[in-house]
């Protein structure tokens, strides 16, 4: 069996872009195979804790030294650990949240970064090493190169980099930008680019999907 572990993050269920291309994705890597499966683990209806001290510290002492506090913490981290190392491949998705990414995106890293583990080993190898991951993404503006906010967009260079400290080496990145182009009257002139992007993304995730 080769399992696709998708996690989706939108606070927005109906009409989601993030949610919506995701689901696409895994429709179609579905097709690849008789043996695929897909865990799906969506972080609004089971938001990860935000990480505790108990959990951190539990990290790296045996497990027969643990306080109560810590065999507790540990357990609610483990699952989220277990899960992303049983993947045979990632699909996460995510909306741009203030520049960034959603804070239960952001706790669910926290969580299964664990060092000397997931990520970090001497060798450079992590939990996503040699596993196809892919990441879709939405935002509301543009941040292409030369437009005025082009610095700001701590979304897809900061998701790149995690993934990379989870030693991922097939990151495939997709975005669809400017999807409040047909909400916000000061963007009417941008509904056009807005169509094209999410066009491109659609093209692109429908292309990784099957490869
Ligand atoms: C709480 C919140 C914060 C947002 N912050 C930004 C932002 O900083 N920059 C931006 O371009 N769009 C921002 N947006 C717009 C979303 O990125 C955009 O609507 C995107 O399509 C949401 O993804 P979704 O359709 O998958 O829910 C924000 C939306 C919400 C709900």
């Amino acid at each position: 069996v080769t399992s696709l572990l998708h996690v989706d993050s939108s606070i927005r269920h109906d009409g989601s872009t993030s949610r919506t291309l995701a689901a696409q994705f895994a429709q179609t890597w579905l097709q690849g195979g008789a043996d695929r499966t897909v865990v799906y683990r969506d972080l609004t209806v089971t938001p990860p804790p935000h990480l505790s001290w108990d959990a951190f510290t539990a990290a790296m002492t045996p497990a027969g030294d643990h306080t109560e506090e810590q065999s507790s913490a540990a357990k609610a981290r483990e699952e989220l650990i277990v899960e992303l190392e049983s993947a045979d491949a990632l699909l996460l998705s995510s909306p741009m949240y203030n520049y960034s990414i959603p804070s239960a995106l952001k706790a669910w890293i926290d969580n299964v970064i664990v060092m000397s583990r997931t990520a970090g080993r001497p060798d450079g190898t992590g939990a996503l090493t040699g596993k196809p991951v892919t990441v879709v993404l939405s935002r509301g503006g543009g941040y292409g190169p030369g437009t005025p906010r082009a610095a700001w967009n701590h979304q897809e260079a900061y998701l790149r980099h995690v993934l990379e400290a989870l030693g991922a080496d097939d990151i495939h990145i997709v975005a669809a930008e400017l999807t409040l182009a047909s909400s916000n009257p000061a963007m009417v002139g941008l509904v056009g680019a807005a169509e094209e992007s999410l066009a491109a993304a659609e093209r692109a995730v429908a292309g990784r999907a099957a490869a």
